[in-house]
């Protein structure tokens, strides 16, 4: 199963997604597979979005990625269903807020706002403007400031 969900992250993304700084805070992480789906068709997956612990200047948060959908499955409301359905899962779970990189116009309709504007700072060479955080509950993005890196107690 997870050489199959490899293998639709490479399709989707190509081999530039190792340069990504996103994917320094996943390699040597440790999923959190109770916050992460895979929508199968056919009993092979056609979309996923994977959840990982990280700090924000030492306060845990859940870092949302990749997020991948099929070409074939496109538009039809699966990205969305896939972080909906993370997001839930991460507030059930009691993270405090939701922390990815993509674009503000996609994921602001799940609610994802600007996180460097508070003084939130991704490691390595990223567009700031596409640091996007949910806060989970009331107050879940107070005092969220700082660089972000891997949780040293994953
Ligand atoms: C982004 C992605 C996950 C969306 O999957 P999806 O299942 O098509 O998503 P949804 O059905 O929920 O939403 C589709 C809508 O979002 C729009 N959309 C897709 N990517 C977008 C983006 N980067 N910015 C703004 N809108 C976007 C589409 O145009 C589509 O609009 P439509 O419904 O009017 O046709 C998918 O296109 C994908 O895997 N892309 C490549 C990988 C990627 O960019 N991942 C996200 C980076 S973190």
């Amino acid at each position: 199963m997870e050489a199959a969900v490899t293998h639709l992250i490479d399709r989707v993304f190509g081999p530039g997604r190792f340069a990504k700084s996103s994917e320094r805070l996943r390699e040597g992480n440790m999923l959190l597979s109770d916050c992460s789906f895979v929508a199968f068709r056919d009993g092979q997956p056609v979309g996923c979005c994977r959840m990982w612990p990280v700090t924000i200047g030492g306060a845990p948060v859940a870092f949302l990625g990749p997020l991948a959908v099929d070409p074939d499955e496109r538009s039809a409301g699966l990205g969305q269903a896939l972080v909906e359905s993370a997001v839930e899962a991460a507030r059930a779970a009691g993270w405090r807020a939701v922390l990815l990189v993509g674009d503000g116009p996609y994921f602001g309709r799940v609610g994802f706002t600007n996180a460097h504007a508070a003084g939130v700072v991704m490691p390595g060479p990223v567009d700031q403007r596409r640091v996007l955080l949910l806060p989970l509950r009331q107050g879940g993005d107070e005092g969220l400031s700082g660089l972000v890196s891997i949780d040293p107690r994953a």
